[in-house]
């Protein structure tokens, strides 16, 4: 053994690091970044002016904002390969699969080493993957629906300008809905990091072999896939199609929760952390009323999802297990309401992580911290001699 007693199963009860970027509180259900409240920064940032802030410590200035966004623009732009890459890629293909392809691809384009002893190497690499992420993202989806692989508007906001590349061509004139950009901004603002879920965790421990930032991403993609973390958005809205196809009786759902037989579990119910109300679901079921009400949506789906919210919070059984409605609860909803297929709402989850994996990782390489790996009880067999085929 290695001198200890007790492992600590998907590490419930393990502090990994120290980290000065994201604090949360699970039982008062606060959640600041850098020490400002999710609520205000929701309120009164934009999503930029948040990745500035996680990954650098501070919020920017105008000059460092103004900065930050030229930079940015000068590196939206992805080598042509990568279209040939996405062309190779059937219809079929899950957008989380193409898109941690792609992101692996770009390490293959770009300087892959990132020297983080000087803050200019990365500083460029942080703007690089800042200016080319949303376009893999618009591309995949365009890839999904069958649309040409077009860039967006140098002229728009970095939002608008991720909403027009996924939805609209070119030359057609563009006035984005301002309930829609307010609505995105905030839902990648909320996204934009949450201390040591699992993909943050995976991002860290990739990184920490000195692998390059866009390699450790494309890994963080992977772990964020998963139905139980950042999948669940998606989750959430197969479970309610099916919920509807079935007749729609939400009660008879709450009862399969429960029914420890077949365990099934509500989809963006739960978190490990928040053993109360998950701020973000807060802020974001005011948002998807809001996008919602605003676009004039009357969504059978919907109307399930709010069933489904209420007897929850009345449930002894999921009252006494704290399972209330999580952030991918709310947020698929809004996703549904801007008409983004279900396969890419774990997608939009990744593009608002992105300033929190870029944070986590940047702070790990700067604190230097050592190559993760942990060690293990055995459990396995006492040593024995080799057994011939002849005696198997
Ligand atoms: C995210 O970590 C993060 O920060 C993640 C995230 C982020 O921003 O990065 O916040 C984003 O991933 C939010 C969570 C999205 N996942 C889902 O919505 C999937 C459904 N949720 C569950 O799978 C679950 O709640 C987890 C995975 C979120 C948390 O699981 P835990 O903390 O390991 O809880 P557990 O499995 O130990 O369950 C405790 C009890 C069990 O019942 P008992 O054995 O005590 O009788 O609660 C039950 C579970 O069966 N339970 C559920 C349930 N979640 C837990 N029962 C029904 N439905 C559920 N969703």
């Amino acid at each position: 053994t290695g001198g200890f007693t007790t492992i600590d199963p998907g590490y419930k009860n393990t502090g990994a690091c120290e980290s000065a970027i994201t604090f949360l509180d699970g039982e008062k259900g606060i959640l600041r970044y850098r020490g400002y409240s999710i609520e205000e920064l929701a309120e009164k940032a934009d999503f930029l002016e948040v990745a500035y802030l996680l990954i650098f410590g501070e919020l920017p200035n105008k000059a460092e904002l103004d900065k930050f966004h030229a930079d940015i623009k000068k590196h939206a732009v992805v080598d042509d390969d990568i279209k040939k890459i996405l062309d190779a890629f059937p219809k079929s293909a899950h957008p989380m699969g193409v898109l941690a392809s792609l992101t692996s691809a770009l390490t293959a384009f770009n300087p892959t080493s990132v020297n983080v002893e000087s803050e200019e190497d990365m500083y460029n690499a942080i703007v690089r993957i800042l200016g080319k992420f949303p376009i893999l993202v618009a591309w995949t989806m365009r890839k999904k629906k069958g649309m040409p692989l077009e860039y967006g508007s140098s002229s728009l906001g970095y939002v608008e300008n991720i909403l027009k590349m996924m939805f609209k061509h070119p030359n057609e004139d563009y006035v984005q809905n301002p309930i829609l950009v307010n609505a995105l901004d905030k839902l990648l603002i909320l996204h934009a990091d949450h201390e040591q879920n699992c993909s943050t965790s995976t991002v860290r421990i990739v990184g920490s072999s000195h692998a390059g930032l866009f390699a450790s991403l494309a890994a963080g993609i992977s772990a964020l896939w998963g139905p139980l973390h950042g999948g669940a958005n998606q989750a959430v809205l197969e479970m309610l199609e099916g919920i509807k196809k079935d007749g729609g009786d939400t009660k008879k759902y709450m009862g399969k929760a429960k029914d420890k037989e077949d365990p099934f579990r509500l989809m963006g119910f739960g978190h490990r952390v928040y053993k109360n109300f998950d701020p973000r679901a807060k802020i974001i079921k005011v948002a998807a009323d809001d996008v919602l009400t605003n676009l004039g949506i009357e969504d059978p789906i919907l109307d399930i999802a709010k069933g489904l919210e209420k007897e929850a919070l009345e449930d002894a059984y999921f009252v006494d297990r704290k399972l209330y409605p999580n952030v991918d609860f709310y947020s698929g909803i809004i996703y549904r309401g801007m008409d983004i297929p279900t396969e890419m709402f774990t997608v939009m989850f990744a593009l608002g992580r992105l300033p929190g994996w870029i944070a986590q990782w940047r702070e790990m390489r700067l604190r230097k911290e050592p190559i993760g790996r942990p060690r293990q009880l055995y459990i396995g067999e006492t040593h024995r001699p080799f057994k011939d085929i002849s005696k198997r």
